[in-house]
């Protein structure tokens, strides 16, 4: 798809447009990762964050009530993944130096000695050595969205780290093509609707996902949070501003589908937020293929709160129980075993065996 193409996508208004785009997106979705929605166990396993970005309820500077799972609760949760059938534990946190490269590697020797779980790592930018200890130690993948892929709109949102070169103009990037050589499964993503972002800037986005031949792709629309500094700003809106709306999200979930059709797309946490469990659906049936329930103590879950009406607090089972009733009604099935990316698996795929005559 080219860009006109996709800009013209995103600045269409109208509803039966959408609805074809949709339809199309769910097509190509059926036809290269199948049928099957898979489920993820989420483990939020720390909610101290070292950064500022503008956006995110989790930023350093909030008074909030900070948490770091222990090994045994972590595990605990890794469990629970494993009997409610899952394939794959996502561990994700603020940016917590705290999370020692030691402490995630032997947690990752110890899952993978208890459970044949997948394990997802979404832990913010950290040193390529954290990153290549914890392939060695069994992660199989690393979430990390770009958020925008326009450098100076991410600085703006998301301040460098006093340390960083000037040289690193957009550090999520590299440290996505990094992150692919190390072998893991790999997850970018943007968010839909951030003030400033326009439909030139969002197609990029697009674009850089197709470019950067993404696994995993993770985005949702910008939610407002009033605890955070573009919660609160007067948002600087231009007349190409891309609106921070569930249906506007769905599209770009549905053009993300066309542009990657082997990666793994989860309806996300924040298109529930804005749609509840239609919004949730209404992603699976255009294009999205996985689902994150949240398996963290209801305690915790409270605390993470990157934006507002995030976290639900319906315990595991029921929730569990509800998305297979939901999965079942779309006519699709849930998915069982790891749910590797087929774009990845695509890339690891051993040569065909030579034939001897
Ligand atoms: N609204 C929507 N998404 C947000 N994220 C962070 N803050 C917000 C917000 N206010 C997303 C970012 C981040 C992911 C964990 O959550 O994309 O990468």
């Amino acid at each position: 798809m080219d860009r006109p193409t996709i800009l013209a996508w995103l600045r269409r208004r109208d509803p039966e447009r959408w609805a074809a785009l949709g339809r199309e997106a769910d097509a190509v979705r059926a036809a290269h990762v199948g049928d099957a929605v898979h489920l993820r166990g989420l483990v939020e396993i720390s909610n101290h964050c070292a950064r500022t970005c503008l956006y995110c309820g989790l930023r350093a500077q909030r008074a909030l009530p900070r948490y770091r799972m222990g090994s045994e609760e972590i595990l605990d949760c890794a469990r629970r993944a494993e009997e409610l059938g899952y394939g794959t534990l996502v561990l994700q946190a603020g940016e917590d130096p705290g999370l020692t490269r030691a402490f995630v590697s032997e947690l990752l020797l110890a899952i993978k000695a208890e459970t044949p779980l997948a394990v997802t790592l979404s832990l913010g930018e950290r040193p390529e050595a954290d990153l290549a200890a914890w392939r060695d130690a069994g992660a199989d993948r690393y979430l990390l969205r770009f958020e925008t892929s326009d450098s100076d709109l991410l600085r703006q949102i998301h301040p460098p780290r006093p340390e960083a070169p000037a040289s690193d103009v957009h550090p999520r990037l590299a440290l996505l093509r990094r992150l692919r050589e190390l072998g893991y499964e790999t997850g970018g993503g943007m968010m839909v609707g951030i003030p400033g972002q326009t439909h030139e800037s969002l197609a990029d986005d697009l674009q850089a996902l197709a470019a950067l031949d993404v696994d995993m792709i993770g985005l949702g629309p910008f939610v407002a949070h009033p605890e955070t500094p573009l919660g609160l700003a007067a948002a600087p809106v231009g007349p190409d501003q891309v609106p921070a709306t569930e249906r506007m999200a769905r599209t770009v979930v549905s053009l993300a589908r066309l542009l990657c059709p082997w990666a793994n797309i989860p309806s996300t946490t924040a298109l529930a937020t804005l749609g509840g469990a239609v919004g949730q659906d209404a992603a699976l049936a255009c294009g999205a293929n996985v689902v994150m329930p949240n398996l963290a103590p209801a305690r915790y879950r409270r605390l993470y709160e990157i934006y507002p009406g995030k976290s639900g607090q319906a315990g595991a089972a029921t929730v569990d129980a509800l998305l297979r009733l939901r999965i079942e009604a779309l006519g699709r099935t849930v998915g069982v075993g790891p749910g590797a990316s087929p774009n990845w698996l695509r890339r690891h795929a051993a040569p065909p065996a030579k034939e001897t005559p």
